[in-house]
């Protein structure tokens, strides 16, 4: 093998790099909020998440399901609305999510980003959704898609959230739940549970690590240099 030059030292901060923090291990069953995107009576999307809101509690999850009636669009009001708080605080709570959209036209429904939308990426200093686990679903009314699970995707990177390999995408969804909304035996309720068992999985060995896996050394320097601007600032003064 080569010999590798050193890292170059006039942008590289050895002391700013290191540190590995230590797990706790945390004994309360994980925390699963989930999401739907659709205002329908019979909508298949939430029959889906309310579904997975089943397994996950077989699997030993405390969960919660957001209703979005009644949620205002983005930047319609403050963030004072009580839906917006209440999402909010939901997404403050949860360890993990799931997000199950409808596709429309080839993508999430408006619904579903609506809600994504009203999750800001910064709380009081306090990034609410990074490093938290999350797994994507939809449904369709046709043949089988990932266009909404592949957006949803994209969306879950953005927030800098732990989105899990597999993923749900239910075809002709319109045929897969009962008169009471329950979901009938099939390869797609076994994909729903695959996918449930390893978000579960994927939550419990990441949720102690979260502010680990979430460190970034940019970020470190960028707040080290906003430390030592203060600081001199306040020698000068
Ligand atoms: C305006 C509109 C656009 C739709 N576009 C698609 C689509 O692109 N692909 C698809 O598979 N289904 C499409 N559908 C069907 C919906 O995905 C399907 O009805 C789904 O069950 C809706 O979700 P919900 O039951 O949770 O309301 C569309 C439905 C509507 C009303």
């Amino acid at each position: 093998m080569t010999d590798l030059p050193n890292v170059n030292p006039d942008c590289f901060d050895p002391i700013t790099a290191a540190g590995l923090k230590p797990a706790t291990s945390s004994t309360h069953k994980p925390r699963i909020l989930l999401l739907y995107g659709s205002l329908r009576e019979r909508s298949f999307s939430r029959f889906a998440a309310e579904e997975s809101a089943r397994i996950l509690t077989e699997y030993g999850a405390e969960t919660r399901l957001f209703d979005p009636r009644d949620l205002p669009l983005p930047d319609a009001t403050d963030a004072e609305h009580p839906k917006v708080a209440e999402l909010r605080a939901l997404v403050g709570w949860c360890e993990g999510m799931v997000w199950s959209s409808p596709e429309r036209h080839g993508a999430m429904s408006g619904v579903m980003k609506a809600q994504i939308d009203w999750i800001p990426l910064s709380l009081g200093g306090v990034r609410p959704t990074q490093g938290k686990t999350l797994a994507v679903m939809q449904v369709c009314g046709g043949s089988q898609s990932f266009n909404t699970v592949n957006q949803l995707r994209i969306l879950g990177r953005w927030m800098r959230l732990l989105t899990i390999p597999n993923q749900s995408s239910v075809a002709r969804a319109w045929d897969e739940f009962d008169d009471q909304g329950r979901m009938k035996p099939s390869p797609y309720y076994n994909r729903i549970v695959d996918v449930m068992e390893e978000l579960m999985r994927f939550t419990l060995l990441t949720r102690d690590l979260r502010d680990h896996l979430t460190d970034r050394y940019s970020e470190r320097v960028e707040s080290h240099a906003a430390l030592s601007a203060r600081v001199n600032q306040s020698k000068a003064v």
